[in-house]
């Protein structure tokens, strides 16, 4: 077993000895720029973090393709930038906003064929495996990025759809670091199921808290746009969620008050009927300001926090900075009459733990079952 700091270092390492080729230098500028400006590089740590449960040093044989992941990764973040309309990344400019829309796609594509070169270097008795993990989890998370893109412009995603569509574009990367470490590592295939199960799980944790910080993150530690994703109309957790918190509450509102008009209906005539206007608007319980019901009779109350507004609000255009604040705050304000941001929090602890539970089942030792621990510890509660 090799311990934390020495994976700290050997990463660190790593990245400042990573180089691109250096001609045409507009194509090869931006690779070096964004491995560059660093990131968590999550990746290729959970990768060195399952290699190290099975042996005592690192070698270029698992090396090339720790560093492959974080390639891979970068890749598809400026491609991501491209499709988001992003403009900040790490705390600097994205490739598109720094350079151009067609740098951004040439050089995006030739990092992605730099990753696989990386993990081509994987020892040769376990490449055809390694080789098939990554080019599978590569295009599954074209498969997430494309869905994410549809569920845009669709107005209702369910949550089983949402979470399918994360573990996709997030999960299995994550998933298939692990795993590939435990591979090269030389670890049995039922340990390295349980590692792979580790890190999509994880990986669902991880862009729940992603979702989470774009909606109340900090923008210089966060180092991405607050609210982009509400101004891109996206379909996070919190407005998966959100919606399914506000229809809940409007199927109970509705439950309550066609019960207090049957009761009421059981005393009353049938000319005294409280619920003449429809069950709903009867025993609407809103604001003073509240219209009454003869003006939306059986429906939503207008400003009411319903799905619907939430909707609506997610799909209105924002074009200056003023509307742009605008419709973050509506958005906001929907989510907080919610309250989807404490679910958030507790479903990225359950997942989390999830996580490590999974991974507790590998055969490996009592100390890398810490350290499994720790490492999705240190991702919970993240503000960056
Ligand atoms: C960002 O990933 C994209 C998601 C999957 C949410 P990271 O948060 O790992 O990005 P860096 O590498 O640290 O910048
Ligand atoms: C990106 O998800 C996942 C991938 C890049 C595959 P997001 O679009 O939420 O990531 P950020 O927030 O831009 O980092
Ligand atoms: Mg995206
Ligand atoms: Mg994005
Ligand atoms: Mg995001």
């Amino acid at each position: 077993m090799i311990d934390s700091r020495t994976i700290d270092q050997a990463v660190a390492r790593l990245f400042s000895e990573l180089s691109f080729q250096e001609q045409p230098a507009g194509l090869y500028d931006p690779l070096r720029y964004t491995v560059a400006l660093g990131g968590k590089r999550l990746r290729p740590r959970l990768c060195l973090l399952a290699y190290s449960f099975f042996k005592d040093e690192f070698t270029p044989g698992i090396l090339g393709p720790a560093a492959g992941l974080e390639v891979y990764h970068s890749f598809t973040l400026i491609h991501d930038d491209v499709m988001d309309r992003s403009p900040l990344r790490r705390g600097s400019e994205t490739v598109w906003k720094k350079w151009s829309e067609t740098t951004a796609i040439l050089s995006g594509d030739v990092m992605c064929i730099d990753a696989f070169k990386r993990i081509a270097q994987t020892p040769v008795e376990v490449l055809p495996e390694a080789l098939s993990l990554f080019s599978r989890t590569a295009a599954e998370v074209c498969d997430g990025q494309q869905l994410d893109m549809d569920f845009e412009g669709r107005e209702m995603v369910g949550m089983d759809e949402y979470m399918q569509m994360i573990g996709l574009k997030t999960g299995v990367l994550l998933a298939c670091s692990a795993a590939l470490g435990a591979l090269i590592g030389g670890a049995d295939a039922r340990s390295r199921e349980c590692l792979y199960d580790y890190g999509y799980n994880l990986g669902l944790a991880f862009q729940l808290a992603d979702d989470y910080l774009d909606a109340y993150g900090d923008e210089k530690t966060f180092g991405k746009p607050i609210g982009g994703d509400i101004l891109n109309g996206k379909k996070s957790w919190l407005s998966v969620r959100a919606a399914e918190l506000l229809s809940e509450r409007a199927a109970a509102r509705d439950a309550a008050s066609d019960a207090a008009c049957d009761a009421a209906c059981d005393t009353a005539s049938a000319a005294a009927r409280p619920c003449a206007a429809g069950p709903r608007a009867a025993a609407y319980p809103g604001p003073a300001a509240h219209p009454g019901p003869a003006a939306h009779p059986g429906g939503p109350c207008p400003g009411e926090a319903s799905a619907a507004a939430l909707a609506e609000a997610l799909a209105a255009p924002a074009a200056s900075p003023e509307e742009k604040a605008a419709k973050i705050a509506r958005v906001m304000a929907l989510y907080e009459s919610a309250g989807v941001a404490p679910a958030a929090l507790s479903a990225i602890s359950e997942l989390t733990e999830r996580a490590v539970s999974r991974g507790c089942e590998a055969d490996i030792s009592d100390s890398a079952r810490d350290s499994l621990r720790s490492f999705a510890y240190s991702l919970v509660g993240r503000v960056k």
